[in-house]
């Protein structure tokens, strides 16, 4: 009988990972030779202090860089926020100006008690911008090498290109902007469905929920939305609120870091007064699934309350149109608790603030819903996917007089459309 000489070995990866793997006799001293030769190139290191190896092998693999953006979101009102990532830590800033050439003002990330931000994920927000105004600007970080209490040092520098928008007048006469929904890790969908709109001005990309399955890591905030959004998001702002599938996953917690805003909120653009909800989960709040960690009656009761006293706001009462944005929708998503309870609470107050259009998602099944004298007093059209051939992409453009809606599938087929006049 032959026994083959067996060897276990417990490596560490350069990852910092362990792993067990067993060799031949052959494999092991074949690998035991390039492992000593990996180490030897180190100059050594390897074989007198392993730790300092690894670091050193980390830093060599792992130059300063920016690994998403800049991207822009906003709630208007003449401001904007520039975020982008960089894989170490940084002190990071915007310089910006009416003209490419001369970015004369500088903006940083929002101090917290007196000290400013030096982590990974940037956000500046640029305030009191020109209404109408096209805007330059550049984001730069500086690596953050070595934190010592009373010494810092920097590393490598970076410098984004000169990037430029246009700060949109709150006071337009029109607005206009396009809404995807119910991606669910599909990144191709995004630009894909932007493409059907090609060529058209808009003042934002509207994200009304469920753009993942479920949230895992950083990575796939990158892969599955930050990146395809680079189509356009530079230059271009994004407005995006949850969907009840953000809510979930390991990483839903740490999910709004990423962005200037994910929750509800409101904002006037033109003649329109845009009220989002964030409608959170659709299951019970007590449901196996969510193993007792989520609070969305709650919340949800807690956004009604905010909704009430959203509608005695001047601008509420005064926008020529109310359009509402939330992912699960008011009516019509089936009779799971979520989709109840946001009838039960949310509905009664639309109708009393009379809102003239409510767009939505969730049911992936596009339909327009007219107006009910016994329900929902209001449209509520909900966008479909996220599979091919359910897929939409939904046009918005709002007037003093009018808000018209279109629906296209992925094919660039108008599959539905509408029309809001003054009442
Ligand atoms: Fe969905």
């Amino acid at each position: 009988m032959y026994f083959e000489s067996r060897h276990i070995i417990k490596y560490i990866n350069f990852a910092g990972n362990q792993f067990n793997h067993t060799m031949n006799g052959n494999e092991f001293s074949n690998n035991r030779r390039s492992f000593l030769k990996g180490g030897l190139t180190l100059g050594g290191m390897a074989l007198l202090n392993p730790q300092k190896a690894l670091a050193a092998a980390t830093e060599k693999e792992e130059a300063f860089r920016i690994l998403a953006g800049p991207y822009l979101q906003t709630n208007f009102g003449n401001s904007i926020s520039i975020l982008w990532i960089t894989n170490k830590n940084a002190a990071s800033w915007v310089s910006y100006g009416t003209s490419a050439d001369a970015l004369h003002q500088t903006a940083f990330g929002k101090s917290e008690l007196g000290l400013k931000p030096a982590g990974r994920i940037n956000c500046v927000t640029l305030t009191n911008l020109k209404p109408g105004t096209t805007y330059y600007y550049k984001i730069a970080s500086k690596e953050i090498k070595d934190f010592q209490p009373y010494k810092l040092t920097y590393g490598a520098a970076l410098n984004g290109d000169t990037e430029q928008f246009v700060n949109a007048d709150p006071a337009k006469d029109s607005v206009s902007f396009v809404m995807l929904n119910d991606i669910h890790d599909r990144p191709q969908s995004i630009p894909h469905l932007l493409n059907l709109d090609k060529g058209n001005r808009r003042d934002f990309v509207f994200f009304n929920g469920d753009i993942f399955d479920y949230q895992t890591d950083e990575q796939q905030i990158i892969d599955h939305m930050l990146q395809p959004c680079d189509l356009f998001a530079r230059s271009l702002p994004f407005v995006y609120v949850r969907g009840n599938h953000e809510t979930r996953g390991k990483f839903a917690r740490d999910f709004s870091a990423y962005f200037h805003h994910v929750g509800h909120t409101a904002f006037t653009l033109g003649p329109a007064r845009f009220v989002i909800l964030d409608t959170g989960e659709d299951k019970d709040d007590t449901h196996p699934v969510y193993a007792g960690i989520v609070d969305f009656d709650v919340y949800r009761l807690e956004q009604a309350r905010w909704l009430e006293q959203e509608m005695r706001s001047n601008a509420f009462k005064k926008a020529s149109f109310r359009i509402v944005m939330m992912h699960i929708p008011p009516r019509y998503s089936g009779d799971a608790h979520g989709a109840v309870h946001c009838t039960q609470v949310f509905e009664p107050l639309l109708n009393k603030g009379k809102v003239d259009l409510v767009l939505s998602g969730h049911t992936h099944r596009y339909k327009i819903h007219e107006p009910d004298k016994h329900g929902n007093h209001y449209p509520i059209i909900i966008g479909g996917g996220p599979r091919d051939g359910s897929r939409t992409i939904t046009q918005v453009t709002a007037s003093k007089k009018e808000v018209r809606v279109r629906m296209l599938d992925d094919s660039g087929k108008e599959v539905g459309s509408y029309l809001v006049t003054k009442k």
